[in-house]
């Protein structure tokens, strides 16, 4: 089968599929506090998500992570990541969670072949945790993170949406949770998906001002390293078993390498992150539940259209309508 190339000549060999649209969270830079979610049958089976998988990692895709919204709050994911997990030539099965359920699912999810973890977690204080995703708890997040460790999971790394005024002056303290425990930690940039109700240029702080925080406490060394992702990585000095990465969208430094592709879990295939561009793959996979050949074919069609890059603007004024929670970060 011929491999998934996009009309700017990058090799696509990264597929993040969102299994669900819902969340048991409402975080503020994800969701507005009244979300109205897909119905059910807008919602891809899982069956039809296992499909598209297949067809992408018969062509070489060889990393596949599941988002939500929460991955962990779709019935069936543990048996859903056990099939995804065994298709032949799969490198890597990778999770990203909000943590709230790792308590209940973490060791099946490891036994289903689930490798790698990502969980978020912005502040380390109760209050503002409860601030800052409406509805979740901190100690059952950290409950969670201690699961995931204990069932085995190696190279968990957390994820920090960095917002002024919420929770910027907690860098320090996440960075020393994250050594304490011997994980990676990535600071993002918020970006400017959906309308959720607050200004978010009033609370964006750049991976820049994140990175002078750390470096009046550690002494950083740079990194070439690479997770296949967007992260830039820095090494501390003194304790070589945490990576800080930085994920700063509003830079175009990840573009040119971009290796990947989202399905949300309406069945839409985005193209890029920054662009309503996308293909309906819901609609092509029940017209042609038997034959591939359709599929295939809108499938390389489309990857010629990827854009080149993003256009999130410095401003951080809303182009994209969709909400993080479709196309799950
Ligand atoms: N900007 C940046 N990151 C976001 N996430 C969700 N919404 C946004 C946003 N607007 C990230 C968070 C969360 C993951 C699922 O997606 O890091 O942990
Ligand atoms: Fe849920 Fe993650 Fe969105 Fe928070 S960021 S509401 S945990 S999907």
């Amino acid at each position: 089968m011929s491999p998934w190339i996009d009309g700017q000549g990058r090799k696509i060999d990264y597929l993040r599929l969102s299994v669900t649209d819902r969340c048991d969270f409402r975080c503020v830079y994800c969701m507005a506090e009244n979300m109205r979610f897909l119905p059910r049958q807008q919602v891809l089976t899982l069956e039809e998500i296992e499909r598209v998988a297949r067809l992408f990692v018969a062509g070489g895709v060889r990393k596949l992570r599941l988002t939500g919204g929460e991955p962990l709050v779709r019935p069936g994911i543990v048996g859903h990541c056990e099939r995804l997990a065994a298709l032949p030539g799969l490198r890597e099965l990778c999770m990203t969670s909000n943590g709230s359920q790792l308590g209940r699912y973490a060791r099946d999810l490891r036994a289903a072949g689930l490798a790698r973890l990502n969980i978020s977690l912005d502040t380390l204080d109760a209050q503002r945790f409860q601030a800052i995703t409406r509805t979740g708890r901190l100690d059952q997040v950290l409950r969670g993170i201690d699961a995931a460790q204990a069932a085995g999971f190696a190279g968990i790394k957390l994820n920090c949406v960095v917002m002024k005024g919420r929770n910027a002056d907690e860098v320090p303290a996440l960075v020393d949770y994250a050594i304490a425990h011997e994980l990676d930690i990535s600071f993002i940039e918020e970006m400017p998906l959906g309308q959720v109700g607050r200004d978010r240029e009033e609370s964006f702080c750049s991976s820049d001002e994140v990175r002078a925080l750390i470096a009046e406490r550690h002494e950083l060394l740079d990194s070439a390293e690479h997770s296949g992702g967007p992260a830039r990585y820095v090494r501390l000095a003194q304790h070589p078993r945490t990576r800080i990465g930085f994920i700063s969208p509003h830079s175009h430094n990840f573009c040119a390498t971009c290796n990947r592709l989202r399905l949300t879990a309406e069945g839409r295939l985005l193209l890029c992150l920054g662009h309503e561009n996308s293909l309906d793959l819901r609609g092509l996979l029940r017209r042609h539940p038997l034959h591939d050949g359709p599929i295939l074919d809108a499938l390389h069609a489309a990857l010629q259209r990827k854009p080149a890059r993003h256009e999130f603007s410095a401003g951080g004024e809303v182009q994209v309508l969709r909400f993080m929670n479709l196309s799950g970060g």
